[in-house]
């Protein structure tokens, strides 16, 4: 079977491969010579993995799926949620992103916040969808040179270090995109038997 990713980051493509195995042959956008930029112009992560999903299956004619993830802070109304890429603005910094919510977050005390994946399936014609949630606090200051975007200010519950003081294999191991991806591997598995 082959199926393509909708993404141009190459290490969620090997992350997926590398769990997958052989058995599904795994596809990059430049695989399928998509070079353009996909639309992504929803409201919410589960609609922008959607769109993703659904323009590369229209156009191209791949099983095709696509993921979107967010992080909610509940003091700030689910914000930066959807728009987490850009915070700061149009192709600002991991760095311009986290300050602005650690600004926006300084007098406030109440710091729970969830990292959300959204992965929407079109496999023959069909629509599926998975999720994965790892709930936790911010920090009030970063901590911790791993892993990329809002990790040194997110703790996740049940650990005392912030996700860029994981290791790795750790984060992997619990994290929102490891979660959706269990999910829809364990279906990709089930139809391949
Ligand atoms: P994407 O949908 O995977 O591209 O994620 C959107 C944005 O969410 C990224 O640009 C990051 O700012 C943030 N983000 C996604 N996943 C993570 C993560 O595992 N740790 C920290 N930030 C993340």
């Amino acid at each position: 079977m082959q199926l393509v990713f909708a993404t141009n980051n190459l290490h969620k493509i090997e992350e997926i491969t590398a769990i997958i195995g052989k058995q599904i042959n795994i596809l990059s956008l430049k695989d399928i010579h998509c070079f353009e930029e996909i639309p992504e112009t929803k409201e919410t992560i589960i609609e922008n993995a959607l769109e993703k999903a659904e323009y590369v299956n229209s156009k191209y004619g791949f099983n095709c799926f696509a993921d979107d993830t967010g992080l909610e802070i509940e003091a700030l109304n689910n914000r930066p949620g959807v728009y987490s890429a850009r915070y700061a603005g149009e192709n600002r910094s991991f760095e311009d992103n986290m300050n602005k919510v650690l600004i926006e977050m300084k007098a406030i005390e109440k710091r729970e916040a969830c990292f959300k994946t959204a992965i929407a399936l079109i496999i023959n014609g069909e629509k599926h969808f998975f999720e994965g949630i790892i709930n936790g606090t911010i920090l009030k200051e970063k901590r911790g040179t791993n892993g990329f975007g809002y990790d040194p200010i997110f703790m996740p519950n049940g650990y005392n270090k912030s996700f860029a003081e994981l290791s790795a294999k750790v984060k992997n191991e619990i994290s929102h995109r490891a979660l959706a991806t269990n999910q829809l591997i364990d279906f990709l598995k089930k139809l391949e038997k």
